[in-house]
């Protein structure tokens, strides 16, 4: 990973169901990684999650289960800031005077509002607006860098363009953030070999009972090559899987074994079985732990919404200032 330090990093996580390990290679690990040596913000996006989850219980569950997730798989609140996207109400002020130099064209482009649409989801203003709440949630921090993956993109220039616009018609006034796209490195495979995505249906969850894991990593998607056949390693899901889990002298072993023949992707799938659930099994517990302290989960919650509120509101008053909103409270 390129080194990043020293800089105001931002990310919004959407509140959309079981976490997997997908996500795990791709998104989390990274976040908590950027906690070392940055100042971090991240929060849950259930403002966002409204233009797909329509119902209370779903929702207010979905928002404290992924901050909860976050928390038992390292993220550190004395380190980041962990918060819930409504609780900073400034946000939304944000997007409605960035959706004031908002050509209607740029949202039109958008790829996640056009696939969206092409699926045949009819779509609402919030969706099409998704973009303008994106770009208040980053620009309302002096947020410097945003790690997300390739498919936001888009979002993140488009929240660039808002914020020249903004800057060329009111003066300097927004900080105009940088991408950082997460390295492709980990596009982990799913069950059947394509990259795994909840939409595909073919996700492992991070957060398993062994019972369950088992027989998850036993459905994994094989060739019908004989045990004593020599198998190519690198054309194969288990071998996949297990090489993000395993160190480098583990991997080259099974490498090995799979190259020489006699060896089963029966047995690598029981290798690979051990390795994720005691791999992810602190964190298991973690999670069980912290869905016994709510409490504590929601004093974290609040404390980092405090926290990134003040800055919300020091952002918003130069907005305010510079964009000619009268102000007498
Ligand atoms: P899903 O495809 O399951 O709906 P999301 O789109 O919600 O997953 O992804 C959330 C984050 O996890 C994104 O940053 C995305 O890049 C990352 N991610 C999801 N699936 C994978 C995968 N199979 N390999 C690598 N990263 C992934
Ligand atoms: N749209 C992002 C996603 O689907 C989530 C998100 C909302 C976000 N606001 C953000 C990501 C701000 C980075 C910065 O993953």
């Amino acid at each position: 990973m390129k080194a990043v330090k020293n800089k105001r990093v931002l990310s919004g996580i959407q509140p959309s169901g079981e976490l997997h390990i997908g996500n795990y290679f791709g998104a989390i690990r990274q976040h908590i990684a950027f906690q070392e040596g940055n100042e971090c913000f991240y929060f849950v996006a259930n403002l966002h999650a409204m233009t797909t989850i329509q119902d209370k219980k779903k929702l207010q569950q979905a928002t404290l289960q992924v901050a909860i997730d976050y928390l038992a798989l390292g993220l550190d609140p004395q380190k980041a800031t962990l918060f819930i996207q409504s609780d900073i109400p400034e946000v939304t002020e944000l997007t409605w005077i960035l959706s004031t130099v908002t050509p209607l064209g740029l949202l039109e482009r958008a790829h996640s509002y056009k696939d969206k649409v092409a699926k045949g989801i009819s779509a609402n203003h919030g969706l099409f607006a998704y973009p303008v709440l994106m770009a208040a949630d980053i620009l309302i921090y002096d947020s410097e860098i945003v790690p997300v993956g390739k498919d936001q993109k888009q979002h993140l220039e488009m929240t660039r363009d808002m914020a020249v616009r903004l800057n060329a018609v009111f003066g300097e006034t927004l900080v105009v953030p940088e991408a950082y796209i997460m390295p492709e490195v980990a596009v982990v495979p799913g069950l059947d070999g394509q990259k795994m995505s909840k939409s595909y249906g073919n996700t492992i969850e991070i957060f398993l009972d062994y019972k369950t894991l088992k027989q998850k990593v036993m459905s994994i998607v094989t060739d019908s090559a004989p045990l004593e056949a020599p198998k190519d390693p690198e054309k194969n899901n288990v071998y996949a899987l297990y090489k993000l889990f395993a160190t480098a002298p583990e991997q080259q072993e099974m490498r090995e074994k799979f190259l020489a023949g006699g060896y089963g992707y029966g047995s690598a799938k029981k290798e690979l079985l051990e390795k994720i659930h005691s791999y992810f099994l602190p964190a298991l517990e973690q999670r069980q732990r912290l869905m016994n302290e709510k409490t504590y989960v929601g004093e974290v919650l609040k404390a980092g919404a405090e926290k990134a509120r003040q800055k919300a509101q020091e952002v918003m008053n130069r907005v305010r200032a510079n964009c000619g909103l009268l102000k007498f409270i």
